[in-house]
Parts: C-alpha cells; sequence; structure tokens
C-alpha cells in the first residue's frame, strides 16, 4: 500500500490566523509519498523508527493505532524547512498508507489524526498545512462554519473550520532566503504586539479582510487585484514584526516581473511567494537577488492511495 500527499502554500493571512482571522491555502504539486509493507519488524527506510528524522512518521504510526509492524518507505518532494509544509505532507502520506491497508481513507479522519500528530511532535500547531495535505487544492480556514465546510479541527479550548476555495489552477513563484527561523517565537513576537499595540491589532484585522479580498480576487482572475492585496499583507506582516531584510529583497526583486509578493509562512527568513504570468523571468529576478527560486502550481489532488 502507498499513499501520497501534497505540501502547501499559505496565499494569505498568516499570522493573523491565530487570533481568529481568515487564512487561505492552496496544496501544491511537491508531494510526498509513503510505501507500506508488511515486514518482520518496523522500519522506515531501513531504518529504526526511533531516528529523529522519522518523528513525524513514529507519531503517526500511533496515532493510527497501526498493529505492523511494517517497513516504510518515505519520499519527499517538499523542501523541508522553507515553509512548504513538508511534515504535514510526510504525517499526511503516512496515514494514508497506513489507512489504506485497512479500508477506503477518508481525508477528514485523516485531517484531524495529522493534526494531533503535528501538535504532539511541535508541541503547536494550525491546521492549515495538514487540511491542506488530506483536501488538496485551496483551503480556506474561518472563525466560523460557512459555505463549503470541509471539517472542523478542535483543540483545547480552540476550533477551526476548514473550507474548500475553489481556486483557479495557479502558478506560484517561491522564493527561499535560506534562513530558517523557528515558527513559535514568531507567533510570540506578533501576540507581543497585538497585546500593547492597537495598531497591531488593527493590522491583523485588515489581514482577515485582504484574506477575503485576496479570494474573490484569485477566483475571479483578477491578477492585478491579487497582487496589490499580496503586497499589502506583505507590509502588514512586516508591520507585525515577521518580516526580514533579505524577504524584502527578494519580494522586491520579484515585483518587477509579477503582479505581486509576499512573505509566506511564518517568515523571519524563510520563503516568500510570487504571483506571476511570467514565473521564469521572476525566478531568474529571485535567484539575482540572491534567493532560492522555484515554480509551483496548485495541486486539487489531497492524500491519495497508490494501490
Ligand atoms: O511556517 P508555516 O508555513 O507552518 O506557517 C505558520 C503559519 C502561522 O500562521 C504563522 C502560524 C500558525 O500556526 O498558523
Amino acid at each position: 500500500m502507498a499513499a501520497s500527499a501534497p505540501g502547501k502554500l499559505i496565499l494569505f493571512g498568516e499570522h493573523a490566523v491565530v487570533f481568529g482571522e481568515p487564512a487561505l491555502a492552496t496544496a501544491i504539486n511537491l508531494r510526498a509519498e509513503v510505501f507500506a509493507r508488511p515486514h518482520a519488524e518496523w522500519r522506515a527506510d531501513g531504518g529504526s523508527l526511533d531516528e529523529p528524522r522519522f518523528r513525524y512518521v513514529k507519531a503517526a504510526v500511533e496515532k493510527a493505532k497501526s498493529k505492523g509492524p511494517l517497513w516504510l518507505e518515505v519520499r519527499s518532494m517538499v523542501p523541508s524547512g522553507v515553509g512548504l509544509g513538508s511534515s504535514a505532507a510526510v504525517t499526511v502520506a503516512t496515514l494514508g498508507a497506513l489507512h489504506g491497508m485497512i479500508g477506503p481513507i477518508d481525508p477528514k479522519t485523516i485531517a484531524r489524526e495529522a493534526f494531533e500528530v503535528e501538535h504532539d511532535v511541535q508541541g503547536r500547531a494550525s491546521p492549515i498545512d495538514t487540511s491542506a495535505a488530506s483536501a488538496g487544492g485551496g483551503v480556506l480556514v474561518l472563525p466560523n462554519p460557512s459555505a463549503g465546510l470541509l471539517w472542523t479541527i478542535e483543540r483545547d479550548s480552540r476550533r477551526w473550520y476548514l473550507h474548500r476555495a475553489d481556486l483557479p489552477p495557479l502558478d506560484f513563484v517561491i522564493g527561499s532566503t535560506g534562513i530558517s527561523a523557528a515558527t513559535g517565537p514568531l507567533v510570540a513576537t506578533v501576540k507581543e504586539r497585538v497585546d500593547r499595540d492597537p495598531r497591531a491589532r488593527e493590522a491583523v484585522r485588515e489581514i482577515g479582510r485582504i484574506t477575503l479580498d485576496g479570494l474573490q480576487a484569485l477566483r475571479r482572475r483578477d491578477f492585478a487585484r491579487a497582487g496589490q492585496l499580496m503586497d499589502r499583507n506583505h507590509a502588514l506582516l512586516t508591520q507585525l514584526g515577521v518580516g526580514h531584510p533579505m524577504l524584502d529583497r527578494l519580494v522586491a526583486a520579484a515585483r518587477r516581473t509579477s503582479y505581486g509578493a509576499k512573505l509566506t509562512g511564518a517568515g523571519g527568513g524563510g520563503s516568500m511567494v510570487a504571483l506571476s504570468d511570467r514565473p521564469e523571468g521572476t525566478v531568474a529576478s529571485i535567484r539575482a537577488a540572491g534567493g532560492k527560486a522555484f515554480v509551483v502550481r496548485s495541486d486539487p489532488a489531497g492524500v491519495t492511495t497508490l494501490g
């Protein structure tokens, strides 16, 4: 049995989502695949499940209460540590393979279990990555249920409503700064600002409005408007303290050949995304500015078994 699941890209709303604002993500065509077959003992890529690199795989095995033992093989095209949801893709693909050994897979069950796995391993998580990897396509997080509800994820006193967001097929250019920054302290920085500064609170609310406007603009293929909203979202995230000079540099370079650009994910380094109809030109501009760059496409397929 094998299963595959996509990485993700946050288009609008990161950080603001922590305060109950909407966020929009899309699954991307970089995927993780996990193969599982019965074996005399538990193995992952021939090694022990206790190796740190398999901590999501091991936690997924425990969450799925898989009897095993199984030999697992993990292949991922999703680069890790750049905010593209590599751990979620591996977690969801692992759960897909384990559930697929017993019967048909249910993306909602997998999304819930994968969120728990990420939460257990990372100590903190929003369900965006794991739900995008499970559902595929566009995913909108809202503080209340609305049309297109996929599922609800709950943890402690928090509740997220995951919705289907119908987006047209889109190409995005990713620029990676090569600077890694942990998400937790960045989330804490924003919280501290929001607690003491009303302007930061207003910035968070404006990001929420931008997310909904951005979704509408992308839906009607008004890329000029979507790009403007990305630019504004980037400025607001920078105001909230999660920017970085290298991000500004890559964003500025990308904007010369695109509709708009912003940081994506937690920020503080990490990656940026640009919306461009000349992706090769945008890739070249980002590389010339010192970043790594590549093109990704939205992927409508969520977790799928491969037979
Ligand atoms: O680094 P990523 O791609 O997992 O994005 C983090 C997104 C935040 O909104 C900053 C945090 C969260 O848990 O939603």
